[in-house]
Protein backbone atom coordinates (compact mmCIF):
# COMPACT_ATOMS: atom_id res chain seq x y z
CA UNK A 1 0.00 0.00 0.00
CA UNK A 2 1.49 3.43 -0.90
CA UNK A 3 1.02 5.98 1.47
CA UNK A 4 -1.19 7.89 -0.12
CA UNK A 5 -3.80 4.71 0.46
CA UNK A 6 -3.14 4.39 3.39
CA UNK A 7 -3.83 7.85 4.36
CA UNK A 8 -7.05 7.19 2.39
CA UNK A 9 -8.13 4.51 4.61
CA UNK A 10 -6.50 6.52 7.65
CA UNK A 11 -9.49 8.84 7.39
CA UNK A 12 -11.87 8.55 10.06
CA UNK A 13 -10.13 6.19 11.77
CA UNK A 14 -7.50 7.64 14.77
CA UNK A 15 -6.27 10.33 12.58
CA UNK A 16 -2.65 10.80 11.87
CA UNK A 17 -0.60 13.77 11.58
CA UNK A 18 -0.87 14.35 7.26
CA UNK A 19 1.49 16.11 5.16
CA UNK A 20 1.68 16.59 1.50
CA UNK A 21 4.56 18.02 -0.61
CA UNK A 22 3.45 19.04 -3.73
CA UNK A 23 5.58 19.98 -7.07
CA UNK A 24 5.28 19.87 -10.55
CA UNK A 25 6.39 16.40 -11.42
CA UNK A 26 6.72 14.68 -8.54
CA UNK A 27 10.60 13.69 -9.55
CA UNK A 28 12.63 16.53 -8.15
CA UNK A 29 11.45 18.77 -4.53
CA UNK A 30 8.51 17.04 -3.54
CA UNK A 31 10.05 13.52 -3.52
CA UNK A 32 12.69 15.12 -1.98
CA UNK A 33 10.36 16.35 0.96
CA UNK A 34 8.51 12.98 1.18
CA UNK A 35 11.36 10.78 1.58
CA UNK A 36 13.10 13.68 3.95
CA UNK A 37 10.58 14.08 6.27
CA UNK A 38 9.45 10.46 6.58
CA UNK A 39 12.67 9.47 7.31
CA UNK A 40 13.58 12.44 10.61
CA UNK A 41 10.13 11.62 11.34
CA UNK A 42 10.96 8.07 12.02
CA UNK A 43 13.73 9.08 14.29
CA UNK A 44 11.04 10.23 16.70
CA UNK A 45 8.46 9.33 19.10
CA UNK A 46 6.21 10.69 16.71
CA UNK A 47 6.75 7.86 13.79
CA UNK A 48 4.06 6.47 13.97
CA UNK A 49 1.71 9.63 14.64
CA UNK A 50 2.93 11.38 11.10
CA UNK A 51 2.17 10.16 7.99
CA UNK A 52 3.97 11.80 4.50
CA UNK A 53 3.29 11.94 0.84
CA UNK A 54 3.87 14.04 -2.13
CA UNK A 55 2.50 14.52 -5.93
CA UNK A 56 3.05 16.66 -9.09
CA UNK A 57 0.57 18.57 -9.94
CA UNK A 58 1.21 17.51 -13.45
CA UNK A 59 0.54 14.21 -14.87
CA UNK A 60 3.89 13.68 -17.51
CA UNK A 61 5.82 11.61 -15.12
CA UNK A 62 2.89 9.89 -13.10
CA UNK A 63 4.44 6.09 -12.73
CA UNK A 64 7.81 6.90 -12.93
CA UNK A 65 10.60 6.96 -10.49
CA UNK A 66 12.17 10.39 -8.79
CA UNK A 67 14.51 12.20 -11.12
CA UNK A 68 17.99 10.14 -10.90
CA UNK A 69 19.51 13.17 -9.95
CA UNK A 70 16.90 13.48 -6.71
CA UNK A 71 18.16 9.75 -6.11
CA UNK A 72 21.54 10.62 -6.13
CA UNK A 73 21.72 14.08 -4.39
CA UNK A 74 19.59 12.42 -1.42
CA UNK A 75 21.60 9.13 -1.26
CA UNK A 76 24.66 11.56 -0.80
CA UNK A 77 23.16 12.57 2.15
CA UNK A 78 21.70 9.20 3.57
CA UNK A 79 18.16 9.12 2.17
CA UNK A 80 17.00 6.07 -0.08
CA UNK A 81 14.40 7.49 -2.88
CA UNK A 82 14.99 4.72 -4.57
CA UNK A 83 11.41 3.75 -4.21
CA UNK A 84 9.55 6.63 -5.39
CA UNK A 85 6.62 6.47 -7.57
CA UNK A 86 5.50 9.47 -9.14
CA UNK A 87 1.83 10.15 -8.74
CA UNK A 88 -0.17 13.31 -9.52
CA UNK A 89 -2.79 15.39 -7.33
CA UNK A 90 -6.19 14.58 -6.31
CA UNK A 91 -8.06 17.48 -5.08
CA UNK A 92 -9.53 15.65 -2.55
CA UNK A 93 -6.57 15.45 -0.47
CA UNK A 94 -7.30 19.19 -0.05
CA UNK A 95 -9.70 18.01 2.64
CA UNK A 96 -7.93 14.84 3.81
CA UNK A 97 -4.52 16.36 4.62
CA UNK A 98 -3.74 18.52 8.12
CA UNK A 99 -0.68 20.46 5.91
CA UNK A 100 -0.10 20.56 2.01
CA UNK A 101 3.27 21.89 1.31
CA UNK A 102 4.27 23.77 -2.01
CA UNK A 103 7.50 24.66 -3.87
CA UNK A 104 6.78 27.27 -5.66
CA UNK A 105 3.99 30.33 -5.96
CA UNK A 106 2.73 28.77 -9.38
CA UNK A 107 1.98 25.46 -7.39
CA UNK A 108 0.22 27.55 -3.92
CA UNK A 109 -1.48 29.66 -6.68
CA UNK A 110 -3.13 26.36 -8.19
CA UNK A 111 -3.97 24.38 -4.81
CA UNK A 112 -4.97 27.58 -3.61
CA UNK A 113 -7.73 27.73 -6.51
CA UNK A 114 -8.55 24.40 -5.84
CA UNK A 115 -9.72 24.68 -2.32
CA UNK A 116 -13.48 25.15 -2.32
CA UNK A 117 -13.36 26.45 1.60
CA UNK A 118 -11.30 28.71 4.19
CA UNK A 119 -10.10 25.95 6.25
CA UNK A 120 -8.67 23.92 2.90
CA UNK A 121 -7.19 26.86 1.93
CA UNK A 122 -5.84 27.17 5.22
CA UNK A 123 -3.90 24.03 5.34
CA UNK A 124 -1.71 25.36 1.71
CA UNK A 125 1.61 26.85 2.18
CA UNK A 126 4.84 26.92 0.77
CA UNK A 127 7.27 24.03 2.18
CA UNK A 128 9.89 26.61 2.73
CA UNK A 129 7.18 28.28 5.44
CA UNK A 130 8.09 25.66 8.05
CA UNK A 131 11.83 26.94 7.84
CA UNK A 132 12.08 29.34 10.34
CA UNK A 133 14.94 30.93 8.67
CA UNK A 134 13.52 30.53 5.66
CA UNK A 135 10.54 32.85 6.86
CA UNK A 136 12.73 35.17 8.43
CA UNK A 137 14.72 35.93 5.05
CA UNK A 138 11.52 36.04 3.00
CA UNK A 139 12.95 33.36 0.33
CA UNK A 140 9.73 30.87 0.75
CA UNK A 141 9.98 29.48 -3.11
CA UNK A 142 12.15 26.24 -4.05
CA UNK A 143 12.95 27.12 -7.19
CA UNK A 144 12.64 23.96 -9.95
CA UNK A 145 16.33 22.41 -10.23
CA UNK A 146 14.60 20.05 -12.88
CA UNK A 147 16.66 22.06 -15.81
CA UNK A 148 19.61 22.56 -13.92
CA UNK A 149 22.95 20.94 -12.68
CA UNK A 150 23.76 19.12 -9.90
CA UNK A 151 24.62 22.43 -7.76
CA UNK A 152 20.81 23.40 -8.00
CA UNK A 153 19.82 19.96 -6.95
CA UNK A 154 21.84 20.28 -3.70
CA UNK A 155 20.62 23.68 -2.78
CA UNK A 156 17.26 22.29 -3.68
CA UNK A 157 18.07 19.47 -0.97
CA UNK A 158 19.23 21.73 1.77
CA UNK A 159 16.26 24.22 1.38
CA UNK A 160 13.73 20.89 1.55
CA UNK A 161 15.96 19.54 4.37
CA UNK A 162 16.17 22.52 6.74
CA UNK A 163 12.21 22.83 5.94
CA UNK A 164 11.72 19.03 6.80
CA UNK A 165 14.26 19.68 10.12
CA UNK A 166 12.03 22.93 11.14
CA UNK A 167 8.89 21.20 10.67
CA UNK A 168 9.83 18.05 13.24
CA UNK A 169 11.28 20.72 15.78
CA UNK A 170 7.43 21.71 15.69
CA UNK A 171 5.71 18.32 16.37
CA UNK A 172 5.40 18.24 19.58
CA UNK A 173 3.25 21.60 19.16
CA UNK A 174 1.09 20.08 16.27
CA UNK A 175 0.52 16.55 17.85
CA UNK A 176 -0.03 18.39 21.82
P1 LIG B 1 9.63 18.97 -9.85
O1 LIG B 1 10.50 19.32 -11.18
O2 LIG B 1 8.34 19.74 -9.99
O3 LIG B 1 10.47 19.48 -8.74
O4 LIG B 1 9.44 17.48 -9.85
C1 LIG B 1 9.93 19.22 -12.46
C2 LIG B 1 9.87 17.99 -13.06
C3 LIG B 1 9.31 17.85 -14.31
C4 LIG B 1 8.80 18.96 -14.97
C5 LIG B 1 8.83 20.20 -14.35
C6 LIG B 1 9.41 20.32 -13.09
N1 LIG B 1 8.23 18.80 -16.27
O5 LIG B 1 7.84 19.82 -16.88
O6 LIG B 1 8.10 17.65 -16.76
Amino acid sequence: MTASEAIDQSMGANPAYRVTFICSGNICRSPMGEVILKALVDDTVYADRVVVDSAGLGSWHVGDGADPRTVRVLAKHGYDASGHIVQQFKPHWLTERDLILAADRGHLRELTRLAKNRPDEARVDYIRSIDPAAVRAGTLEVDDPWYGSMADFERTFAEVEASCRGLVAQLPDLLA
